[in-house]
C-alpha cells in the first residue's frame, strides 16, 4: 500500500524528528523503501533516500537533521519497479524544482512514463510514484497553477492512489485523495497530512478527514479543499479526534503480532458487549431474513473467517451462505445475482481493492451490500447499506490475528441470531480465549523446534476446522516464508500424501466431533514415517495416535456449540506456533517481505 506524510510550519525547524517518528507509525504500510525530502524555498531540494526499513535509512541518511519549514516523508511496498534507490520515494520532477511521493497504484505508469519521455521530461525510475510528478510537471509547465496542474494530472493518473506533492519557492503542500487513505492535521503552526489517522494523532487531534476527488493545499496553521471534478471550493471545519494514540504502540510486546494475539480476549469482549447492543445489527439481520442468497465475499485472512462463517450458517442456522473469493465474485456469480441477494464483504482495512472490485460487481446487479470491518471510515463502510464494525482498533502487525477472531465471532453471533438460537453464552468466548493462549504457549515449543528443521507442511483440517486449517497456513507461510499448505484432511489421500517421507511434518486440527476420521488420516501419514502434530481437546485418541498433541482446555458450553467453538479457539495455538517460528528463523512477523498489511491494487 505505501505510506505518505507531509508537513508545513510556520518556522524552519529540525523536522527529521517529526518525520523518523511519523515514519515509525507508518511503517506498517511499506517497509521496501523509504524517503524524505525538505523544500527550500530557493535552491536544491535535499532528497535521502534508499532502500531499507525507516529506521535503517534515517539512520543512513541522518534524517534526523533535516531541517525545513516544508517536507515530505514516503515509506513504500513496491509495485511498480524493484525496491531500490532509484525507484524510492520521493520523486524529482525534470528540473528538480518538484518533489512528490504517493501511495496507491497508478496503473497505466508504463505508457505514462513512454509519454514523458517522448514529451522530453527526465525519467529516473520505473516507479508510478514518479509519474504523478511528471503529470503534474505536465500542466504546470504549461502556466497552470499547481491546483489545476493537479486537476488535470488526475485526468491521466488511472488507478487508485493519494499523492502529496511540493514545488520550490512555494509556502505550501498539495495533496489530493483518490482511492487511497489520506487525512489532514492542522494546528497554530503547522497542517500536516498522512495516509492513516495514527500517523498524525501524536502531533496533533485536530484532525480533517478527506474524501476521494479532493485536493488539499495547506500551508502553516491553515488549508482549503479543492474538488477534483469542477474545481469548487469545499468547506470543512477541523473536527476533535477522539482516538487513542496508544492503541498503535507496541504496549511492552516484542511485537505488534504478540501483542494483537493477546488483545483477543478483550476485543472479543468488546465485541460482545457492541452487539448485544446494535440496532444496525437487527437491521443487518432483517437484510439476511430476507435474502434469497446470502454470499461472504472476501480475500485472504478474512476469506477464511467467511469459510468458518458458511460453516457456522448452515450448522446453526440452516442457511446456505456461500463463501467466496472476492475477485472470483463476478466469474462464478456476477450474471446470477440480484437484488434479492445479499453480500456480506468481510475486510479488515475495509479498502482491499479486490473487494472493492466485487462490491461493483454486487451493485451493478443491485445486491444488497452488508459490510464486517475493522477501519471505521473506510471505503467499505462508506458502500455498505449496513456495517458492523469488528472493534478490534488498530491491527497494525501485517498479519491479521484478532480481526480475524472478531470476523469470526461475529459470524458465529450473526448465525445463532438467524437460527433463533440465545447468543449469551458467546460471553463465556473471551475468557476462553485468554486460558486458550495461556494453556498453549507451554506447549508448543516442540512443534516450533520441529518445524525449524523443515521448509514444507501440511495443515489439515475437516468440516469446521477446514477454514483452521487453511487460515493457520496462511499464517505460517506468511511470515516464516516455507511452503505451507492448508487442505480438506480427507483430500491428503487423493494427491498430497505423496509429499510425505521421513519426519515429514503434518498438522491437523481436530474437532471434537471428527476425531474417528482425523485418526484415519494421522495413521495415513504416520505409517509412511510423517510426523504428525494434533490440535484439539484433550483426547485419549489424539494422544496415542499423535507424536505430538496441542491441547486447547475443553469449554463448558453444549454439546452443539463445542464444535463451533473450538473451531474459534483453535486458530490461537497456530497463531501462537507461526510467530514463534517466525521468530526462529530470524524474520520479523510485524512486517513480512513483500507484503502490506492494505492491499489497495488490483
Ligand atoms: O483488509 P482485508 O481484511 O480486506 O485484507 C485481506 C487480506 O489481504 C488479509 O486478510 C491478509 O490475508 C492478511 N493480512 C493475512 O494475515
Amino acid at each position: 500500500m505505501c505510506g505518505i506524510f507531509g508537513i508545513v510550519t510556520k518556522e524552519i525547524q529540525n523536522l527529521g524528528p517529526v518525520l523518523i517518528s511519523a515514519g515509525e507509525r507508518l511503517s506498517y504500510r511499506g517497509y521496501d523503501t523509504v524517503g524524505a525530502a525538505t523544500l527550500p524555498k530557493q535552491g536544491d531540494i535535499d532528497l535521502r533516500k534508499d532502500t531499507g526499513k525507516i529506521q535503517e535509512v534515517a539512520e543512513k541518511y541522518n534524517f534526523k537533521d533535516m531541517s525545513g519549514d516544508r517536507a515530505i516523508l514516503q515509506l513504500r511496498w513496491a509495485t511498480f519497479g524493484a525496491p531500490s534507490q532509484i525507484n524510492s520515494q520521493p520523486h524529482l520532477d525534470s528540473d528538480g524544482d518538484l518533489v512528490g511521493a504517493h501511495n496507491g497504484n497508478v496503473v497505466n505508469n508504463v505508457e505514462l512514463m513512454q509519454q514523458f519521455r517522448e514529451e522530453g521530461m527526465t525519467v529516473r525510475s520505473e516507479n508510478d510514484g514518479e509519474s504523478c510528478v511528471h503529470a503534474v510537471e505536465r500542466y504546470y509547465d504549461q502556466g497552470n497553477d499547481m491546483v489545476e496542474s493537479i486537476r488535470m494530472a488526475t485526468k491521466d493518473l488511472e488507478g487508485d492512489y493519494s499523492f502529496v506533492i511540493g514545488k520550490v519557492g512555494d509556502d505550501r503542500l498539495y495533496a489530493i485523495k483518490k482511492g487511497s487513505g489520506l487525512v489532514a492535521g492542522i494546528t497554530e503552526d503547522m497542517t500536516c497530512i498522512g495516509s492513516d489517522l495514527p500517523s498524525i494523532l501524536p502531533i496533533t487531534r485536530r484532525i480533517v478527514r478527506l474524501y476521494d476527488g479532493e485536493i488539499i493545499t495547506f500551508w502553516a496553521g491553515g488549508y482549503e479543499i479543492t474538488r477534483v471534478e469542477d474545481g469548487s471550493k469545499i468547506t470543512r471545519e477541523p473536527e476533535i479526534s477522539e482516538e487513542s494514540i496508544e492503541v498503535a504502540q507496541k504496549g511492552g510486546y516484542d511485537h505488534f503480532m504478540l501483542k494483537e494475539i493477546h488483545e483477543q480476549g478483550q476485543v472479543a469482549g468488546e465485541l460482545l458487549h457492541m452487539l448485544d447492543r446494535s440496532t444496525d445489527l437487527d437491521q443487518f439481520l432483517d437484510k439476511l431474513q430476507g435474502a434469497r442468497n446470502i454470499y461472504l465475499i472476501a480475500c485472504g485472512t478474512s476469506f477464511h473467517a467467511g469459510l468458518l462463517g458458511s460453516v457456522y450458517f448452515n450448522q446453526l442456522a440452516g442457511k446456505a451462505a456461500i463463501p467466496v473469493l472476492a475477485p472470483q465474485f463476478a466469474a462464478q456469480y456476477g450474471s446470477s445475482v440480484g437484488p434479492k441477494d445479499v453480500g456480506i464483504f468481510i475486510s479488515q482495512s475495509g479498502e482491499t481493492k479486490d473487494v472493492l472490485n466485487a462490491i461493483e460487481t454486487a451493485k451493478k446487479h443491485g445486491m444488497v451490500i452488508l459490510g464486517l470491518v475493522n477501519v471505521v471510515g473506510s471505503t467499505l463502510t462508506l458502500v455498505s447499506e449496513v456495517h458492523l464494525p469488528l472493534t478490534c482498533g488498530y491491527e497494525i502487525s501485517v498479519p491479521a490475528t484478532k480481526t480475524y477472531c472478531n470476523q469470526v465471532l461475529t459470524l458465529l453471533y450473526l448465525a445463532l441470531r438467524y437460527g433463533g438460537h440465545d447468543t449469551g453464552v458467546l460471553h463465556k468466548v473471551p475468557e476462553m480465549m485468554d486460558i486458550t493462549l495461556e494453556e498453549i504457549s507451554s506447549q508448543i515449543k516442540p512443534a516450533v523446534d520441529k518445524l525449524s528443521e523443515w521448509d514444507d507442511l501440511y495443515i489439515l483440517g475437516y468440516g469446521l476446522t477446514y477454514p483452521v486449517a487453511l487460515e493457520g497456513a496462511l499464517k505460517l507461510k506468511e511470515i516464516t516464508y516455507v511452503h505451507c499448505e492448508g487442505i480438506l484432511s480427507t483430500e491428503f489421500k487423493h494427491g498430497p500424501l505423496s509429499a510425505v517421507s521421513d519426519g515429514y511434518p503434518v498438522i491437523f486440527v481436530s474437532g471434537p466431533d471428527d476425531v474417528p476420521l482425523i485418526i484415519s488420516g494421522i495413521n495415513e501419514v504416520t505409517c509412511r514415517g510423517g510426523h504428525v502434530i494434533a490440535i484439539g481437546f484433550e483426547d485419549s485418541r489424539l494422544e496415542g495416535n499423535a507424536q505430538e498433541t496441542i491441547i486447547i482446555p475443553d469449554v463448558d458450553v453444549s454439546e452443539n456449540l463445542r464444535p463451533a467453538i473450538l473451531a474459534l479457539l483453535s486458530v490461537i495455538p497456530l497463531q501462537v506456533l507461526s510467530y514463534h517460528c517466525s521468530l526462529s528463523r530470524g524474520y520479523d512477523p510485524d512486517f513480512p517481505r513483500n507484503l502490506s498489511k492494505t492491499l489497495t491494487v488490483d
